[in-house]
């Protein structure tokens, strides 16, 4: 990747992917060139062609995850779309909801939402400020008779924080409160299993770790929890077309309006892309790269990155600041001098900054929050070194501006 004759080492594949996989825009373009058609809207051969690219998109994410039944992949949006459906959808008036502070607003803004309305109430679960995790007992403890749903992010995309999701899917089970995890920062990066995990509902961007374009995206219902999910849109869905109610049957259900095909033909590929790879071959990956940044960061002064210490409970997900450095100078002299392509500010995470106290700027009129670096399946061990190296050299600067020169003894002596 290059700009301006300059190379670039993008490393923001928290908010999405880059790039794709070859596979993924190949399939794209076949779509628009030699199918075009509307699946379920044209008895014709492309538009039943354009039903079988779904159809096989929904087949691999079931593979994927270990679903039941294709089926119950429904496509949406992005994450945002997935998450509302399923908070919208199931919480009734008088209903509890728990969530917790790592929580991104896809999660903590529908609940606040709904909230401030007095619809419902929520609770938001304070975590370890050091590591970002939630306790699963307090999950337990915060249930009450009117707990209506869990709702977890899985990674949080300002400390990589992994949740300990298959401990809160048995309490969560055990309780009989539907589970919802955020699978954004982890879904293509770390196993997920929906069934040993005990998910209920699993939203997923198709534009982040599953390598999909953006403008896809994935919500996983566990079959029989459809129905306990009212439907947030209806319209077309191409079948029983004589009945002016919403279908009753999976995915049609929950699935209103034309299909983005196009975005799930090069969804499908991505997926495909991940299954040939192997999950466990891509989490090795991340955790490689997550331990050549921590080696290479460790030390450096004025210099913190937040969340886990380790590669443990975690994945490539790193918020770092430089004391006194203002996160977007810190973006800007990253992008410009070493062409590394990063996020600065709180993330859409508000909630996740308060915990690791960086919710206000590191100098007077900054920018709140952090300077994000995330890597993705396409990073490199030697890129991520790289950008590591950056911040060091960065860091060693500032330090070397902020330190008021050094007085003479004799001066010292008067003072
Ligand atoms: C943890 C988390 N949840 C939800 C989302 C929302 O994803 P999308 O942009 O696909 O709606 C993001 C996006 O950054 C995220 O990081």
């Amino acid at each position: 990747m290059t700009r301006n004759g300059m190379h670039r080492i993008y490393c923001d594949n928290a908010a999405t992917s880059f790039p794709k996989p070859p596979e993924v825009l190949q399939a794209m373009v076949h779509y628009a060139e030699h199918i075009g058609a509307s699946a379920g809207r044209g008895a014709y051969a492309e538009a039943r062609q354009s039903a079988l690219v779904i159809r096989a998109c929904r087949e691999r994410l079931n593979t994927f995850f270990n679903g039941e039944n294709p089926d119950h992949f429904i496509f949406t949006l992005n994450c945002s779309d997935a998450l509302n459906m399923v908070i919208h959808g199931i919480l009734k008036p008088g209903d509890h909801a728990i969530c917790i502070a790592m929580d991104h607003n896809s999660i903590l803004r529908p609940l606040n939402e709904w909230t401030s309305r007095g619809v419902i109430s929520h609770s938001r679960l304070a975590v370890q400020p050091g590591t970002g995790l939630v306790n699963p007992a307090d999950i337990r403890s915060a249930i009450t008779p009117r707990t209506r749903l869990i709702a977890i992010g899985h990674g949080s995309n300002v400390t990589g924080t992994v949740q300990h999701i298959e401990e809160i899917g048995k309490i969560a089970r055990a309780a009989s409160v539907p589970f919802l995890v955020d699978a954004a920062q982890t879904a293509g990066h770390i196993p997920i299993d929906v069934q040993a995990q005990g998910i209920d509902f699993l939203a997923c961007p198709g534009h982040k770790g599953l390598l999909g374009p953006l403008g896809t995206g994935v919500l996983y219902i566990r079959p029989g929890m459809q129905k306990l999910l009212s439907t947030v849109r209806e319209g077309g869905t191409g079948s029983v077309s004589e009945r002016d109610s919403q279908p009753e049957f999976m995915p049609d259900r929950f699935e209103s309006g034309s299909h983005n095909a196009i975005g799930i033909a090069g969804l499908s590929e991505g997926v495909q892309w991940l299954l040939d790879k192997g999950i466990n071959h891509l989490a090795a990956h991340q955790r490689a790269m997550c331990q050549a940044f921590i080696t290479a960061v460790t030390g450096a002064p004025g210099l913190t990155f937040f969340g886990p210490q380790t590669v443990a409970d975690r994945v490539g997900v790193f918020s770092v600041r430089l004391a006194g450095v203002d996160p977007l100078e810190l973006a800007n002299e990253l992008e410009e001098e070493f062409g590394i392509l990063t996020r600065p500010g709180l993330h859409c995470a508000p909630a996740a900054h308060q915990t690791i106290g960086t919710d206000q700027p590191a100098i007077s009129g900054g920018l709140a929050g952090t300077t994000r670096l995330s890597f993705g399946a396409f990073n490199t061990t030697a890129q991520v070194t790289t950008a590591a190296a950056a911040l060091t050299t960065l860091a060693s600067r500032h330090l070397k501006q902020q330190t008021p020169p050094s007085r003479s003894p004799a001066l010292h002596a008067h003072v």
